[in-house]
């Protein structure tokens, strides 16, 4: 008797362990094991809705040019704030110093004989002006490219240098002029149009460009002695401020990690629509798709201000923000010109500096069967995150030297809508990879 209960316990306890392995058997099944993908790159790809980034891009547009602390730029920003704050982003307007330039004259003429021939020109960035009346019969006097090597039998006093663009900054170039004593420079470009292109800061002595033919015109009228060159070049120069307008979207996960997703939404004198409401307009995408999706990480999105008086908006995020520790930052991903191209490219600075993040880029990019390449560029606001050893990617259409670049041509009829849309979902197929490994 006593043994037959025994039994039947013993057959009790095996059927109830065998139930449980099945039950935890059965568990394991539902739920995810640790490394398994949980964020879905297609269901967010689903949600791109590229006539609405195109709106936020034709809003930028109408604007206006949206140069460094001057209107247009105040308006798109405070537009930014606007549209961060709809989004449910902590939005934070941060501002900075920066020396606003705005150009009002330029005269230039040849005195060939007694006759005097009108030239078109453009004032570079952060000229100064001529003394007042302007420079008059000042001999004109060619200085190859401008290096300090090919100047230095050359004597600029009293004259305006001639120097073509090519090799070295064009900062370098006026530096150079000045300190060999010329009382202004004029720069022919490489292409048949205007350059529009910063000095970075003050320059001592009038700086403008001229296209190629326009330089030919000179090279020409310098082949006599007798020709004379006169200049007005009218411009201020004053200290001013520019914000950059950044929208913090906090994990509920338990995190300090930071990604960080920039674009500059100022411009040169230009509609400036692929250079770079596009960047700002993919940007503003993102954050409009991400806004429910929580992640493993804080996403700041930042649209820089001042970019094209020199990367200032974003140095001087850079080095308030991440000079002390930067440990915290996944990366930086950098939108410009992102809306006209052939090809995606996707770049840093560096070959020295960190692949991380352009190398999940590019991986991104190639899955997606985009036309692709992978180059080094500095020109824009990953170069200060870089320069602090932040990971970045830098993704734009190329080629790098793009048609319509700093003119007038830069209008939102030329955008292409699908490359912003590729490049949308190159960055969140990123995120996603980013999001899966964390
Ligand atoms: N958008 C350009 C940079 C760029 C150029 C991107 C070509 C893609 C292709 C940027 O706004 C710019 O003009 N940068 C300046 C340099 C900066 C340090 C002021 C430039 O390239 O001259
Ligand atoms: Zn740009």
């Amino acid at each position: 008797m006593i043994r037959k209960r025994l039994l039947n316990r013993y057959v009790l306890f095996i059927i109830i362990f065998a139930l449980l392995l099945t039950a935890i058997g059965c568990n394991q099944k539902e739920e995810p094991i640790i490394d398994q993908p949980t964020f879905s790159f297609e269901e967010l790809q689903r949600e791109i809705d590229i006539d609405r980034a195109m709106g936020y891009i034709r809003e930028l547009v109408d604007f206006g040019p949206r140069m460094a602390g001057l209107r247009g730029e105040r308006e798109a920003g405070d537009y930014l704030v606007n549209i961060f704050e709809d989004l449910s982003l902590s939005t934070n307007d941060e501002e900075f110093p920066v020396l606003v330039f705005e150009a009002i004259n330029v005269e230039l003429s040849l005195k060939v004989v007694d006759s005097i021939k009108p030239l078109k020109s453009n004032i570079l960035t952060y000229s100064t002006s001529t003394p007042h009346g302007g420079l008059n019969n000042l001999p004109l006097v060619y200085g190859g490219l401008g290096k300090r090597t090919e100047l230095t039998t050359i004597d600029f006093t009293n004259s305006i240098a001639v120097v073509h663009r090519g090799d070295i900054y064009l900062r370098e170039k006026v530096l150079n002029c000045a300190n060999k004593g010329a009382e202004a420079v004029i720069i022919i470009n490489t292409d048949d149009a205007p350059i529009m292109a910063t000095l970075i800061d003050e320059s001592p002595i009038p700086a403008i460009a001229v296209s190629s033919s326009e330089g030919e015109k000179i090279i020409e009228a310098l082949k006599d002695e007798a020709t004379s060159g006169n200049l007005i070049v009218e411009t201020t120069i004053e200290a001013g401020n520019s914000n950059n307008v950044i929208g913090v979207k906090k994990s509920s996960m338990d995190t300090s990690k930071i990604l960080i997703i920039g674009a500059h939404y100022d411009s040169v004198n230009t509609s400036g629509a692929n250079d770079n409401a596009s960047g700002v307009g993919g940007l503003l995408e993102i954050a409009t798709i991400l806004k429910d999706v929580d992640l493993p990480f804080d996403i700041h999105y930042i649209a820089f201000g001042s970019e094209e008086v020199g990367l200032v908006g974003s140095n001087y995020h850079a080095l308030t923000n991440y000079l002390e520790g930067r440990s915290n930052v996944i990366g930086m991903i950098n939108l410009d010109m992102i809306g006209m191209g052939d090809y995606l490219s996707v770049n840093r600075e560096n070959s020295h500096s960190s692949d991380f993040l352009s190398n999940i880029a590019l991986a991104a990019a190639l899955d997606l069967n985009l036309k692709t390449a992978t180059s080094f560029s500095g020109r824009s606001d990953h170069s200060p995150f870089e320069n602090l050893l932040i990971p970045v990617v830098f993704l734009a259409y190329g080629p790098l030297d793009p048609y319509y670049y700093h003119t007038e041509f830069d209008t939102f009829d030329t955008l292409d809508p699908q490359l912003i849309k590729n490049t949308i979902e190159v960055v969140l197929k990123t995120i996603v990879t980013l999001a899966n490994n964390n």
